[in-house]
């Protein structure tokens, strides 16, 4: 299909002549995306018409081209354990505790010096100027709006600095580097420049490359040319960036890129006083080793089933790491998480505080920060909604007793 024919049928779809005309079949999104059961058999309209998050998700297949979709939707491989994340849930069943006083449901916590209102955040994702033209913008405004912790990715398409002023304190950042000391550095500076209070050091996705069948088949049809809808590849642009103020060739960053190890983590960990977390955990193994290295804070994750096709959903894995770190250091965890109730579940195996990825991402492309808002504001009710039912008015009452494994 020839360019002009592509953006013409585009500006159809997503014209609101066509909203009331317009259905993406059940059978559409769920082909794509078999992890999503429970979306909406018609499109939303607005933000408030939500009933759950998955409500979201057609609305946001409607929106964004096909290539954009599937950077979104896309796992690893055979995408078991994107799949794999979701049915973990259904493992574990709960242990409601009756006639308790629930009229006031607390889910304040404080999570490394920082207080917060929800332990739900958001988690790193990048690229997000091919979600909304705006990019990462209307996300940081609804953090704020909603009094949610953000995570920015080191491949935001706009600038940190911007994003720190939508979002104010506190944020975090979330950190890709190459080993090469001087960009780590400026990287870190940066962000300590910008006001964030933490950095989470992402290592599930050293080196290049990684099976994305979906992705690969999809930009077949529709790859668009990044540079012109939403700019350079922004990971690229800041190494970029980084490199030609520290003196070192671009090429030379890329062939850097593959590995990172123990001892690059204590040189990071030395060289900032911003709190140091470290995303991609999965193993009792490398949990000990994180906190014998003085890292401040774990995040058990997958990367949304997009690192490797491991079958194994994070709330399985969650247990093994919680009794590891024995509450030596907050473990937070991601990946699937779609309900107040999936969030119970982890709260109750251990985790100190839960991330979502993909579904504010489907608030974002369907309603702009209205839709994030609503994403946020449906979960945070599940999870009052969860919380009042098992007895347990505050998230300290969360308890291993509240589950069990099935
Ligand atoms: C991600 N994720 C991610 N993680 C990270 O550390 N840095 C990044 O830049 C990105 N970018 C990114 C883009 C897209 C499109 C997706 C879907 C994911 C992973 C993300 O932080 C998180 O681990 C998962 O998204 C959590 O899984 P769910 O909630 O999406 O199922």
């Amino acid at each position: 299909m020839d360019l002009t024919r592509r953006s013409f049928l585009r500006f159809l779809l997503s014209s609101p002549l066509l909203l009331s005309a317009h259905r993406v079949s059940a059978a559409e999104c769920f082909a794509e995306d078999p992890s999503f059961p429970d979306a909406a058999r018609e499109l939303i309209r607005d933000a408030s018409r939500a009933i759950n998050v998955f409500d979201f998700q057609p609305v946001a297949r409607r929106n964004l081209s096909d290539g954009h979709y599937a950077f979104l939707s896309a796992g690893v491989d055979h995408e078991v354990t994107l799949r794999a994340n979701r049915r973990g849930f259904d493992k574990f069943g709960l242990r409601p505790r009756r006639l308790v006083d629930v009229r006031t449901i607390d889910s304040d916590l404080e999570l490394l010096g920082t207080k917060l209102s929800s332990p739900i955040l958001l988690a790193p994702i990048g690229s997000q100027g091919a979600f909304h033209a705006e990019g990462e913008l209307p996300v940081a405004r609804a953090a704020r709006a909603m009094d949610h912790q953000l995570i920015l990715s080191t491949g935001s398409t706009r600038p940190l600095h911007d994003v720190a002023r939508a979002r104010g304190t506190p944020l975090w950042y979330q950190l890709y580097t190459p080993r090469i000391r001087p960009v780590t550095s400026w990287q870190l500076d940066r962000a300590a420049d910008a006001g964030c209070t933490a950095v989470v050091l992402t290592v599930d996705m050293t080196g290049l490359g990684g099976n994305r069948d979906r992705i690969n088949r999809f930009h077949r049809e529709d790859n668009p040319a990044c540079e012109s809808c939403h700019g350079a590849n922004p990971i690229a642009r800041g190494f970029g960036a980084a490199a030609r103020l520290v003196g070192i060739e671009p090429l030379e960053i890329k062939a850097r890129c593959a590995t990172l190890d123990w001892e690059t983590v204590d040189r990071m960990r030395d060289a900032t006083s911003m709190k140091f977390l470290i995303k991609g955990i999965l193993t009792r193994e490398d949990a000990e080793l994180c906190v014998r290295h003085g890292v401040d804070g774990i995040i058990v994750s997958n990367h949304g089933g997009r690192a490797e096709d491991t079958g194994i959903s994070t709330i399985e894995a969650l247990p093994e790491i919680a009794d590891a770190v024995a509450g030596r250091i907050p473990v937070l965890i991601d990946s699937g998480f779609r309900r107040g109730s999936d969030v119970f579940k982890a709260l109750a195996l251990g985790a100190s505080a839960v991330c979502i990825g993909r579904p504010y991402i489907w608030g974002l492309a369907a309603f702009g920060q209205e839709g994030v808002e609503s994403v946020l504001a449906l979960l945070r009710s599940e999870l009052q909604t969860i919380m009042r039912r098992m007895g347990t008015p505050s998230l300290s009452a969360i308890t291993a007793s509240h589950v069990q494994r099935l």
